[in-house]
């Protein structure tokens, strides 16, 4: 069974990395003027809000997108709003914030309640697709010239595949160094004020990882922690733990870099194959995920399975299957000491010290009984890390019921984790 599920993924890979993988997203059709339709417009200015779509440069040269929602409903713009900056988990993208109706979603709910709100989107997924130094001709996701447009121009196929490797040539260790940085300091750049943070899922784990390397700190008023990922050997959901059995083979070493784009054909084959172990039920596959979550609204989990999940780069789940192995947090792998040494100067790499994280950032912490990814027992790990944090500093919700998804899409987040968010962020002065 491990062999077919093995087979299936060179399948995948290799099939990505000759650029003939074609996915099901059918957004493309011009490359000079793409006709995507930004998140402002389609989730956010139609219920009456102000939005800006803004592109933010990292360091090393990926486009990010961000949207901007600086007031409320009813204006207030004029007055000094304190900025956020909210940041999606793996393999979705910010409008995943947007799907619910706009009295129960967070990003209004905080621009109603008289914050700045910034919506981030990392690198890979679908609107933050775009690099500075490759060919015009590339400046789109490559997901998207990889569908009708290829052949028109005839790349030759080293080429391609040169690219390719140098596009998707990373995991979470660059949202830390390069993505947090980059819109961290647009936003202080743009308000001058420090910003409060909320990250679901991989949200909290790039901004664990940074704040514990003092990346951030200084321009960070306080952290709001929903669904933390710190540990992940707990994970308990069949699917989770047979994919990071497969990833955690390292097979970029063997395969090379590719795109992981889960709305391809090749990755869907790789789920299907997955999904026949023995114990995995992909009958429900979002509840395969992400556990039985509470308190989804029907018509919302249609919406986000018409939007998600996104593209992310093989390394970067290679990466994340190594945390759940290796039950550390620790930089990427490279498989073996020679090439760790290469990179870190170590034989192994280098861990991400949570203790190390400022005793005084006030963070806030909310967990689920019910979130098969993040495991009540990994939490626990994660709050041991942090038992020398400032006592007053630190504040913890666990939420019986709540799954991984109730997080952002619960019809009830508003009551039972929204509210307690603006009110721990009116608390910070
Ligand atoms: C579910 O979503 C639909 C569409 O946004 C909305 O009309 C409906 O009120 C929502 N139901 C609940 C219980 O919030
Ligand atoms: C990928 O990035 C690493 C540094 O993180 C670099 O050493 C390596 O050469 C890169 N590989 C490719 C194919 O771009
Ligand atoms: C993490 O840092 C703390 C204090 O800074 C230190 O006591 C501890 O040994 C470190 N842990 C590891 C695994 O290096």
């Amino acid at each position: 069974m491990a062999l077919r599920v093995l087979a299936t993924m060179i399948m995948v890979i290799a099939h990505q990395a000759h650029g003939s993988g074609r996915g099901s997203m059918g957004l493309a059709s011009g490359i000079t003027d793409p006709p995507i339709a930004g998140i402002c417009s389609t989730s956010v200015s139609v219920h009456g809000y102000r939005c800006h779509e803004i592109d933010v440069e990292t360091q090393d040269g990926f486009i990010l997108s961000m949207q901007r929602i600086p007031e409320g409903r009813d204006g207030g713009g004029d007055t000094e709003r304190p900025p956020v900056l909210i940041q999606h988990g793996v393999l979705v993208d910010g409008m995943t914030w947007l799907l619910n109706p706009p009295e129960q979603n967070l990003p209004l709910i905080l621009a109603d309640r008289g914050f700045d709100v910034w919506i981030a989107n990392t690198r890979g997924t679908r609107y933050s697709c775009r690099h500075t130094s490759l060919q015009p001709i590339m400046n789109r996701c490559l997901n998207l010239l990889l569908q009708p447009h290829l052949d028109q121009y005839k790349w030759p196929d080293v080429l391609l595949a040169a690219v390719l490797r140098g596009f998707w040539n990373w995991s979470w260790d660059e949202m830390v160094v390069f993505d947090l940085p980059a819109i961290f300091d647009y936003v202080y750049s743009q308000t001058g004020q420090k910003a409060h943070y909320v990250g679901h899922s991989l949200g909290t784990l790039i901004a664990l990882a940074s704040f514990s390397e003092g990346l951030l700190v200084d321009k960070l008023k306080s952290a709001v922690l929903l669904s933390p990922i710190a540990y992940l050997s707990h994970m308990n959901t069949a699917l989770g733990v047979a994919a990071a059995k497969v990833f955690a083979g390292e097979i970029t070493t063997l395969f090379g870099l590719a795109e992981f784009n889960p709305k391809g054909e090749p990755v869907a084959k790789f789920l299907k194959a997955l999904c026949d172990y023995p114990g995995v039920d992909c009958y429900d596959l979002l509840t395969s995920i992400t556990g039985q979550n509470c308190c989804l609204n029907a018509s919302t989990v249609d919406l986000f399975l018409k939007n998600e999940p996104q593209s992310t780069s093989t390394k970067n789940m290679v990466h994340l299957a190594q945390t759940v192995r290796d039950g550390v947090l620790a930089k990427y792998n490279y498989g073996n000491p020679y090439f760790n040494v290469m990179h870190y100067g170590e034989a192994k790499p280098p861990i991400y010290n949570l203790s190390n994280i400022p005793h005084n950032l006030p963070i806030f912490i909310s967990y689920g009984g019910k979130d098969a990814l993040s495991d009540v027992r990994d939490v626990e790990l994660l709050l041991d890390s942090l038992k020398l944090h400032d006592v007053d500093k630190l504040t913890i919700q666990y939420i019986k019921d709540y799954a991984h998804a109730d997080f952002i899409m619960g019809v009830n987040a508003k009551d039972i984790v929204y509210n307690q968010v603006v009110s721990f962020f009116n608390h910070q002065h």
